[in-house]
């Protein structure tokens, strides 16, 4: 599929974003807050994935990037990632009927290398099965990271060049791990912190970001709404002047 980059085409930014990627952060200090284990806030954060999902096919968002799972979150307890493990199993089990039954595309990204061998059969499966689903692309980040992503890009852009020494962003940008859907236009991070934590780092050089102290399993279509608000409210000028932008839309 064709490589489109935000940064060399303005969208209009009234509109609805066409991908919204979305850092569930939060979901540890939500159960905390409530005295229950930390997992009690993972188990709803399944739920606020749902609900987020169903948003975005109404609101007609067509690619949604949700980060589940990082590379740096092994160095959680050994018991809260396994835990981790067994939720995103049976979450693929709920789910994936439902999402192929609303003819939405799942495709998981990140170094899967580091799944057993079910979990990674799954994803597989799942993705076969929704492949040619042509409704909202729902993409879950799964021990993935930025820096990973660019790496791994290099090597494959690398080896298609053999020889080459001198590279171009166009020539990089088709091996990233995404490369099958626009750079994201606006990005959230729930529970407070305002940070990227290696998350799309390429891909989010003009995304316009949108930060927000609730809690990921707190987090509801209202909010959703209220990022997309304000994203309507942005100027994106990628580079360009205000009067450009006027001159270009009048
Ligand atoms: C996000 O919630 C979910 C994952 C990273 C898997 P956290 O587990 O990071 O929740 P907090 O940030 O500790 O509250
Ligand atoms: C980022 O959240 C990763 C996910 C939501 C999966 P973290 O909770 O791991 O990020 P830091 O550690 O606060 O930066
Ligand atoms: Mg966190």
């Amino acid at each position: 599929m064709k490589y489109t980059s935000s940064t060399t085409a303005v969208p209009e930014a009234n509109k609805v974003p066409r991908h919204v990627a979305i850092i569930m952060d939060g979901n540890g200090r939500w159960a905390t807050k409530r005295f229950l284990p930390r997992v009690a806030g993972h188990v709803k954060g399944v739920e606020t994935v749902r609900t987020v999902v169903e948003a975005c096919v109404t609101r007609g968002v067509e690619y949604v990037t949700l980060f589940a799972f990082s590379s740096e979150n092994w160095r959680r307890p050994e018991e809260e990632v396994s835990l981790l493990m067994r939720l995103f199993v049976t979450a693929l089990e709920r789910e994936v009927a439902k999402m192929h039954a609303n003819n939405i595309r799942l495709k998981v990204v990140g170094d899967l290398t580091r799944f057993n061998d079910k979990l990674r059969q799954m994803i597989a499966q799942a993705e076969r099965k929704t492949a040619n689903n042509t409704g909202l692309t729902v993409t879950v980040c799964a021990n993935y990271g930025g820096r990973w992503d660019i790496m791994q890009a290099i090597g494959k852009m690398v080896a298609a060049h053999p020889g080459a020494t001198d590279f171009s962003e166009e020539q990089l940008a088709p091996h990233l791990a995404m490369a099958y859907a626009p750079e994201p236009d606006l990005f959230i991070r729930t529970g407070g912190e305002e940070r990227i934590s290696n998350f799309l780092l390429w891909q989010l050089a003009y995304t316009e970001l949108y930060f927000t102290d609730t809690f990921w399993p707190d987090f509801s279509d209202e909010q959703f709404d209220k990022a997309i608000a304000s994203y309507q409210h942005r100027e994106r000028r990628f580079g360009r002047t205000g009067d450009q932008l006027a001159e270009k839309t009048n």
